[in-house]
């Protein structure tokens, strides 16, 4: 299929209809700005444990603070495109989180009259940015019923004439589930037949309990890798992402960060180019962490009387769901308030219901919250 040339960005939008665009706050960020500074268990966050400067044992007295790269060192460039085979520096955007690869390329890539099919749950701004800009989205829904697995024909059916994007989340934020190389061909092959892009976040890969289908990047040119180093590296901080796809959109993010951030922070691509070389160590140890909590946080969760969940299949978070059914915010905001513990209410992410509950962090911290939920959830069934 050749590649289409898409350019949006402001040549169709009329005035009047720029003037319509609205960014509403995300219901998940406001809890989040709202209380993870208030409490003394973060059993909610979608990460692994937050690193130090001083635990990576990064010199960064010589960093020049200047302006960088408009998509990135090529150093640290070139040391992401070793990983997705096939691909090269031309192929990576390094940019302000995933965040910012995830609207610079449907801002690029989705016209106003276009449709754009975002699998949900997901984190929220992987829909909320088509919302903002007014672009006509389809939410491709991932059911309990199904494991929270992503049902190809489902998705194809969900297809329009004007779809131009389709996104998927595996590892996925909230529930954990995965999805395999065969049903990443095929919504590559459905996105062909569609004449659109494929984008899959990643951001969750490197957490695989078990081996990792390919990155979508490799798997053709119409297939977006999106991933970040705020999650599995524990390094939000650093405001570090990237997206691996074809050179035409590697240049639309460019040139959509010209007017936004223009590069990224000097500190930030030097802490990722330091944990990025010694990679393999720093994720061993990562991952046995991780493992450790999961074990915890499985065994804690199959003693539960008011709990149920799909166990997640990979990653650093899972969704339960009270047995006896209906919204979860009283509970998440008891814990909070008195509990002084943090959880993400599902109706924070469209999945009112369920609640996020993060196993990433510090171990003694994970089961002083697990103690704090268990409290708060006999209070709620009193
Ligand atoms: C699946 C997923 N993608 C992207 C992001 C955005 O991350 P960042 O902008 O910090 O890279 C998040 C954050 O929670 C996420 O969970």
């Amino acid at each position: 299929m050749a590649l289409r040339e898409p350019i949006y960005l402001g040549t169709e939008i009329s005035l009047l209809e720029v003037r319509k665009l609205t960014f509403d706050r995300m219901p998940l960020e406001i809890w989040f700005d709202d209380y993870q500074f208030e409490v003394d268990y973060d059993i909610g966050e979608s990460g692994t444990k937050f690193q130090t400067v001083r635990e990576l044992s990064i010199d960064l007295n010589e960093v020049e603070l200047r302006y960088g790269y408009h998509v990135g060192h090529p150093i640290l460039r070139k040391e992401i495109a070793k990983q997705y085979e096939g691909n090269s520096i031309d192929n990576v955007a390094v940019t302000t989180g995933a965040s910012e690869a995830n609207f610079a390329i449907i801002a690029h890539l989705v016209g106003p009259k276009d449709n754009i099919i975002v699998e949900h749950p997901t984190y929220p701004s992987l829909y909320q940015v088509a919302r903002s800009l007014g672009r006509d989205l389809t939410l491709f829904k991932l059911d309990w019923d199904n494991d929270f697995r992503p049902d190809m024909d489902k998705l194809r059916k969900l297809v329009k004439p004007n779809t131009k994007l389709i996104s998927l989340t595996h590892p996925n934020n909230p529930t954990g589930s995965v999805i395999t190389e065969a049903e990443i061909k095929e919504a590559i092959e459905i996105a062909e037949d569609a004449g659109a892009y494929l984008m899959v976040d990643e951001t969750y890969r490197d957490l695989m309990f078990d081996s990792p289908p390919p990155l979508a990047a490799t798997m053709s040119p119409i297939a977006i890798s999106l991933t970040s180093m705020s999650k599995t590296w524990g390094l939000p901080g650093i405001r570090i992402g990237w997206a691996v796809a074809d050179n035409s959109i590697v240049e639309a993010i460019r040139a959509v960060r010209e007017q936004i951030t223009i590069c990224n922070s000097s500190l930030g691509e030097a802490v990722a180019m330091e944990v990025l070389y010694k990679k393999d160590e720093v994720l061993a140890n990562i991952m046995k962490a991780v493992l450790s909590n999961f074990k915890i946080v499985k065994e804690w969760m199959d003693s539960q009387d008011w709990l149920e969940w799909i166990e997640p299949k990979s990653g650093v978070i899972g969704a339960p769901r009270l047995k006896r059914g209906g919204s979860t915010d009283p509970l998440c905001e008891l814990l909070v308030t008195k509990y002084r513990t943090f959880t993400v209410p599902g109706s924070r992410m469209e999945l009112d219901g369920y609640f996020r509950l993060g196993f990433g962090g510090e171990q003694e911290e994970l089961i002083k919250g697990l103690e704090q939920l268990g409290k708060a959830l006999k209070e709620i069934h009193s």
